[in-house]
């Protein structure tokens, strides 16, 4: 049987992460939303670019909890987007809410998927949906690294001129501006590390860049936020997932004792494959950052203690 996948949420987001999970040719798509017409309109659009894009998978856009039935990923996009001057931050109320409604339904009908979190404030959010899922915290995965990491990637791909494709650098930490951490100490291009690539006025440049990342996005974009990189940073979790690509992945788990943070969904190394995080790596860091990353273990549990229930 083929695998499936269910994008929750048909905006800009659900919507391109809709169109490359299903040029990928190997799942059925679901994306669903509550807005009538606006998931069929945009799924059939999709379905129509097959005879073109050549895959043979289905893709449905749907207001009904029950097409969704029995994926083995699904994504959680939905919620409100920053506008220009509002932080992840501001959205905590509107969103948790969302997302718990959401969660709820899903897994009413997909019992053993895969929960990727996208919404904002998304370190808040894995908290909202792993609650409201009832899930093992190996089943509920935030998506915040792998999109800020991206960035980071392309951004010291821009300053060396090397390709992107041999840029290994990560981004820990929080998805907030505040408790982001672009590691530094082991980010290396080709194996040259960073320091000896660029100056240091340079990479802090590069991390002070990669930090306000999505805000950079919304004051050009200024009605909306980001959604190319963040389909494609999310699509690449759902292929781990789907394919057991047993992949080593920037992406928040509950953290339980490493670097010191207990409790919090916060970024780390985690392996990905088959059924969702298989163990999670703490690597040895300088000790600004696993400060930062502690830090970022204490905001977020304050974000979930100020979260309406
Ligand atoms: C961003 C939002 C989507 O970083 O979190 O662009």
């Amino acid at each position: 049987m083929r695998k499936k996948v269910t994008f929750v949420g048909a905006g800009n987001t659900g919507g391109a992460m809709a169109q490359m999970m299903a040029a990928r040719g190997y799942a059925d798509v679901v994306l669903i939303d509550i807005v009538e017409g606006l998931p069929q309109g945009k799924g059939l659009d999709i379905a129509e670019s097959a005879p073109w894009t050549g895959f043979s998978t289905t893709v449905t856009g749907t207001n009904k909890w029950e097409d969704t039935a029995n994926s083995d990923v699904v994504v959680i996009t939905s919620g409100v987007a920053r506008r220009p001057g509002m932080t992840r931050e501001d959205l905590l109320g509107t969103n948790a809410g969302i997302v718990r409604s959401v969660v709820t339904n899903a897994v009413t009908h997909s019992p053993d998927a895969v929960l990727i979190i996208f919404a904002n404030p998304m370190d808040a959010m894995c908290h909202v949906a792993l609650t409201a899922s009832g899930f093992p915290k190996e089943r509920v995965i935030g998506q915040g690294g792998m999109l800020d990491s991206a960035r980071y990637r392309a951004f010291i791909a821009m300053e060396t001129g090397a390709s992107v494709k041999d840029v290994c650098a990560w981004v820990l930490g929080g998805h907030t501006e505040a408790t982001m951490v672009p590691i530094v100490s082991n980010a290396t291009v080709g194996g040259v590390p960073l320091s000896m690539l660029l100056t240091q006025a340079k990479i802090d440049e590069v991390v002070a860049r990669t930090k306000r990342g999505g805000a950079e996005i919304v004051d050009l974009l200024k009605t909306g936020s980001a959604f190319i990189a963040p389909a494609a940073a999310t699509i690449e979790m759902v292929d781990a997932v789907l394919l057991d690509e047993q992949r080593i992945l920037p992406c928040a788990t509950l953290l339980d004792g490493q670097w010191g943070v207990t409790g919090g969904y916060v970024g780390a190394p985690l392996l990905v494959g088959a059924g969702g995080i298989q163990k999670v790596y703490a690597p040895p860091l300088a000790d600004n950052e696993v400060e930062a990353i502690r830090e970022a273990g204490k905001a977020v549990l304050e974000l979930v203690a100020a979260t309406p229930k």
